[in-house]
């Protein structure tokens, strides 16, 4: 790559990962590691009809380790599943919490550590850099490929009172351990792949246009961007093909690595007011908005756009600046067409009347800082009525 790189300090955080087929089984090992002895075992009811649960439940028993099963997460996790998995884990005095399943697993089992430690009530702690202290240890096995809240400073619960999805960002959440196995995502069907794949697209997007991007965010993001363009049909076509799986989950980890650090955009803000208000699945209101959000910052963000055509197969050498964005929009309307995502916010039960309503909730997101083209209130609401 030539040309300037850029200088102004960053961090970058992440947590220990191990990456691999049947790194899930390393479950009784890490956890004894990092001190387990009594374990909450967070889940949903759509991992416990899959093998993995019980495969881990065996890896836990081999290692002589007590554990508690917590399975009353819903997706879009709601404030009040928080606060009941805190009080399976204070029953049973639990020391260590270990996550298996999607991002709403995930966010919950961090909203769990979250109060344990911190006391008080999970709505206390919405923002950035509101967690003081860090929960008991977190050891998350991903069982999808795009929400990587397994390796993120991320955790989005629902509040179901005000109905719109609050995000908490704290390096207090970033979980311990990571085991990321793509043979999990077999258990996925075509549909929840689409979704969660086009997640860890929109995490890609928005991290390398982020405001807070840096050398290590940009590497990760481009790099996830070309694997899912890449393999994420392939893995909807031929769901056992573990070299497109294996290559997914990866995009989905390098995504997640770069969003945690860089943080999102408009696509979130407006998806998490979206999907609280009329309890929609994350990955579909994303892929709904994210062309949208493309044209909205295009002209703020030309030379990353341009790259990311590129990586699309779009002449980014000749075309004006107008055609590369209609093209990208384009493109990415017809890849999430080609994974069976042909829903608009209209069909989602989106009416123009409620707009203004989920732009209000919208505007106070705090991932709109990082966008790299400001929004008004006025702004997302043109973005929404765009995804009508
Ligand atoms: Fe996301």
């Amino acid at each position: 790559m030539t040309g300037e790189i850029l200088l102004s300090p960053r961090k970058f955080v992440a947590p220990e990962f191990v990456y691999g087929v049947d790194s899930r089984l390393m479950v009784g090992l890490y956890c004894k590691k990092i001190g387990g002895r009594r374990i909450l075992l967070v889940t949903d009811k759509g991992i416990e009809q899959t093998p993995w649960l019980k495969e881990i439940e065996r890896e836990l028993v081999k290692h002589s380790l007590e554990y508690y099963i917590f399975s009353g997460v819903s997706p879009n996790p709601r404030d009040f599943e928080v606060m009941e998995g805190l009080r399976v884990y204070e029953e049973n005095k639990c020391n260590l919490i270990l996550a298996i399943g999607g991002g709403s697993v995930m966010d919950c089992a961090k909203g769990i550590g979250i109060v344990s430690s911190n006391q008080g009530h999970i709505l206390d702690y919405e923002g950035v850099d509101r967690v003081c202290k860090p929960g008991p240890p977190l050891l998350c096995i991903p069982t999808t490929g795009g929400t990587a809240a397994d390796v993120s400073q991320f955790a989005i619960i629902n509040n179901t009172a005000q109905r719109y999805k609050f995000a908490i960002i704290s390096k207090a959440v970033v979980p311990d351990i990571a085991l990321i196995d793509p043979v999990v995502l077999t258990s996925m069907d075509g549909f929840l792949t689409a979704c969660t794949g086009m997640d860890a697209l929109s995490h890609a997007f928005e991290a390398y246009v982020s405001n807070a991007n840096s050398v290590f965010t940009d590497l990760y993001a481009l790099e996830a961007i070309g694997l899912i363009k890449e393999n994420l049909h392939t893995s909807i076509t031929n769901p056992f093909d573990m070299q497109a799986r294996g290559k997914v989950m990866l995009a989905s980890l390098y995504a997640g690595l770069a969003f945690s650090n860089a943080s999102l955009g408009c696509v979130h803000s407006l998806a998490h007011s979206l999907g609280g208000y009329l309890d929609l699945p994350h990955g579909e209101c994303n892929a709904i908005l994210l062309p949208h959000v493309v044209d909205f910052n295009f002209d703020l963000a030309v030379d990353k756009y341009k790259r990311v055509a590129g990586i699309f197969g779009i002449d980014n050498t000749t075309a004006t600046h107008m055609q590369i964005k209609n093209q990208l929009m384009e493109s990415l309307i017809t890849f999430k067409k080609s994974l069976g995502i042909h829903t608009t916010l209209k069909s989602k039960g989106v009416t123009s009347d409620i707009i203004p309503l989920l732009a209000s909730k919208a505007i106070n997101d705090p991932c709109n800082a990082t966008n790299p083209r400001p929004p008004a209130k006025a702004d997302l609401e043109v973005i929404y009525k765009d995804a009508m």
